[in-house]
């Protein structure tokens, strides 16, 4: 299975347009050991040829042109995105969305019903794409243990969960949590069976995660914030990072705590943190904070970052 980060970055990117956090500043100025990170989406295959796009960034038409896998090769209007697995319905996952509307076949979607209302309502991203280029809805399940495959990928097999998270500030239920606000998914590659979990957003390792976590041989999670209280902090936001769906990397029951308890029984698993949010000091790859992560063999995800599993 080869996973590809096409972002990185949380919502704003890093730098963000308007930030000057130590971090965006000194990444403009070339004064902090850093690269910059557009908004967050992986893409994944098992043939290098048909890609599952995880979320469409504000950033997808530069992150296709970096990675020539997804770029037409086979007909006058082509593409390597075979299908469009949204993980939540936030900005920096679903803009992107209008950029992919040029062609007359329909995108094939993947989200939860929750996700699917949001982006049909408030924010209607799927009503204006339907307009376009047409899209065929997927319903996503949320147990955690109904699988789903995609027609044009044959070999991957993709089992998602319910996460407890927070929906978009636009959304009507954002203060009233609903199952399939966001979602994790494990991702398996029927012919090996290596398996890979995806959840950029996930404010806790709820009790029934582990039971999906620890099958993967590649944990990527929400790298957003260093502290829960960092946007507090920098006077940005009057909100932990917690209660915006972020589990922060520090601190009793933070990411990093998590994270240690996994690949414990000998198994060999690749812990990454990815949706990194541009005020991290995890971003500077000279900082303690990021020689902590070091310690505890966590990786930062980068743009163009190869997981091959
Ligand atoms: C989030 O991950 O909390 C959101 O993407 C934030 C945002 O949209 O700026
Ligand atoms: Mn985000
Ligand atoms: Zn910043």
């Amino acid at each position: 299975m080869h996973i590809h980060v096409l972002g990185a970055g949380a919502g704003g990117g890093f730098p963000q347009w308007n930030c000057n956090c130590f971090n965006c500043d000194g990444l403009r100025k070339g004064a902090i050991k850093a690269t910059k990170r557009t908004q967050s989406s992986i893409c994944v295959s098992s043939d290098g040829v048909n890609w599952v796009l995880f979320n469409a960034s504000p950033d997808v038409l530069q992150q296709i042109q970096d990675f020539p896998a997804l770029q037409p090769a086979r007909a006058m209007r082509d593409t390597g995105i075979q299908a469009i697995i949204l993980i939540d319905a936030q900005i920096d996952h679903t803009t992107g969305l209008y950029m992919l509307r040029e062609g007359s076949v329909k995108r094939e979607i993947y989200c939860t019903d929750m996700v699917y209302g949001d982006l049909t309502s408030g924010n209607q991203a799927l009503n204006i794409l339907g307009h376009y280029c047409g899209i065929n809805h997927h319903q996503v399940p949320i147990d955690g243990k109904t699988s789903f495959t995609i027609p044009n990928v044959p070999n991957l097999k993709f089992t998602s969960v319910a996460l407890k998270s927070a929906a978009p500030p636009y959304s009507p239920h954002r203060n009233d949590p609903q199952a399939g606000d966001t979602i994790g998914v494990l991702i398996e590659e029927i012919s090996t069976g290596k398996k890979c979990w995806y959840s950029p957003g996930l404010a806790e390792v709820e009790p029934h995660l582990p039971e999906l976590m620890n099958q993967a041989d590649c944990i990527m999670v929400d790298g957003t914030f260093w502290t829960d209280t960092e946007m507090i902090d920098l006077g940005l936001m009057t909100k932990t990072a917690r209660s915006i769906g972020h589990n922060p990397q520090t601190g009793k029951n933070g990411m990093i705590e998590d994270l240690d308890k996994f690949g414990m029984n000998g198994k060999s698993v690749r812990k990454v943190l990815i949706h990194i949010n541009n005020t991290n000091p995890i971003l500077r790859e000279d900082s303690a904070e990021r020689a902590i992560l070091n310690e505890h063999k966590i990786e930062v995800a980068f743009d163009g970052m190869d997981i091959i599993l």
